[in-house]
């Protein structure tokens, strides 16, 4: 599958190459890169799922190897309660962390942990209450993390909504960007200190394919309109007909760009930063549509969402692995092509300073 996957990575890098610039080869480009990965998803659901957990035991393997030293090796990693997360601190812990769980649901967040312990039997567990769509919880969560630890080896940027229909976070931002974006921001710079007081801190970040369906132009809008018309009056929310899958693939071409920034500012510190693609996986992600389609999201999802288990491979790989890689993007446990609008110096940066200010301005509300 991994030989397959790099396949897939190098068709979607050369038919972005070729796509690039021209509105219409870009709406092919869609189409066929889901195409690509509905058919590898396919494919890969001929292995069981407990070939992909054998596969997450051996980067866990691989890694305590590794780290023979005494020193608790600490991760965070936001919505581990459920899907890609629960596999990801699943794994975390057999790698001889002790895994952070930063989730909102404190009766979801208990069960899970104890399915965890059962599952790994281990103890290292631990839940830490974050609302990431509320700053007052984000500095909370911050605050206490920091009374009780004053390093963090590893951060995973899990948690995510996706295509909710209009509806704006506690302090007043549309709400994919707001928490899939915003509030992994203020989080990591939060903690950034007490990454950079490890030997080989890592950040990793949990984007998407659906990135590719942003343009530059959706993008300025979101930045423009949010300036100087202030957040409740702009970007998507504003359009005729608020489209909440725009809306997710904005805040997810956001983390990449959160990524590549992260990785410039830091480039002289030992800390590592890269984003990627879980794939189109098996979870409740898109509970709501789930509701309102039934049985055919199922049937499609049976044969074209990978195993929760294998959705984690990517963080897994990210988090684990000695490579060094940073400011990279990441599908099917290979390093891709995101769309070169995140990759754009300037842009970053002016994202950077734009979510500062949304900040600033929303943390009186
Ligand atoms: N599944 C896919 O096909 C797919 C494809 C591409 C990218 N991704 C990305 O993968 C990541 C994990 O998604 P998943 O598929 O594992 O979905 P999931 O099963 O729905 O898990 C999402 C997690 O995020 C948490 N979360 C949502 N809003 C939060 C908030 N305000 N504060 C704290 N936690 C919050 C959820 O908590 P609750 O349990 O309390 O809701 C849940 O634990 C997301 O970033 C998603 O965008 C997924």
């Amino acid at each position: 599958m991994h030989f397959l996957g790099i396949l897939v990575n190098i068709f979607v890098e050369s038919l972005l190459v070729l796509c690039e610039g021209n509105r219409l080869a870009m709406t092919l480009f869609r189409i066929l890169v889901l195409v690509v990965e509905l058919m590898y998803n396919m494919v890969s659901n001929i292995f069981p799922k407990f070939w992909y957990e054998y596969r997450l035991r051996r980067y866990a393997l691989l890694s305590k190897k590794l780290h023979s030293e005494t020193k608790l090796r600490l991760a965070i990693v936001t919505g581990a309660n459920r899907g890609i997360g629960y596999e990801t601190a699943k794994t975390l812990a057999l790698a001889g962390y002790h895994v952070i769980l930063a989730c909102r649901n404190s009766d979801s967040a208990a069960s899970s942990i104890e399915s965890l312990q059962k599952q790994t039997k281990l103890q290292t567990f631990e839940f830490m209450q974050l609302d990431l769509s509320c700053f007052k919880s984000i500095r909370a969560f911050i605050l206490n993390y920091k009374l009780k630890y004053n390093y963090l080896d590893l951060l995973v940027n899990n948690a995510g909504v996706m295509v909710y229909p209009r509806t704006f976070t506690k302090d007043g931002l549309e709400l994919h960007f707001g928490t899939n974006h915003i509030g992994h921001f203020m989080l990591t710079n939060g903690l950034i200190n007490n990454l950079l007081a490890c030997q080989y801190p890592k950040i990793v970040i949990v984007s998407s394919v659906s990135h590719y369906n942003t343009s530059s132009a959706d993008f300025e809008f979101l930045l423009k309109k949010n300036l100087h018309e202030g957040f409740r009056n702009c970007d998507s929310l504003h359009y005729k007909h608020y489209d909440p899958a725009k809306s997710y693939s904005l805040s997810k071409l956001c983390n990449i760009m959160f990524a590549q920034e992260l990785a410039r500012r830091y480039k002289h510190t030992n800390l590592l930063v890269n984003s990627l693609h879980p794939g189109i996986t098996n979870t409740n992600l898109g509970r709501l549509n789930n509701q309102r389609n039934g049985l055919i999201t199922r049937i499609f999802k049976s044969f074209f969402a990978i195993f929760p288990a294998q959705g984690a491979l990517t963080s897994i790989k990210l988090a684990l692995s000695p490579d060094g890689n940073n400011g990279k993007y990441f599908a099917r446990e290979s390093e891709t092509s995101p769309l070169p609008l995140s990759q754009n110096e300037d842009i970053c940066l002016n994202l950077w300073n734009y979510s500062e200010q949304i900040i600033k301005d929303h943390s009186c509300h």
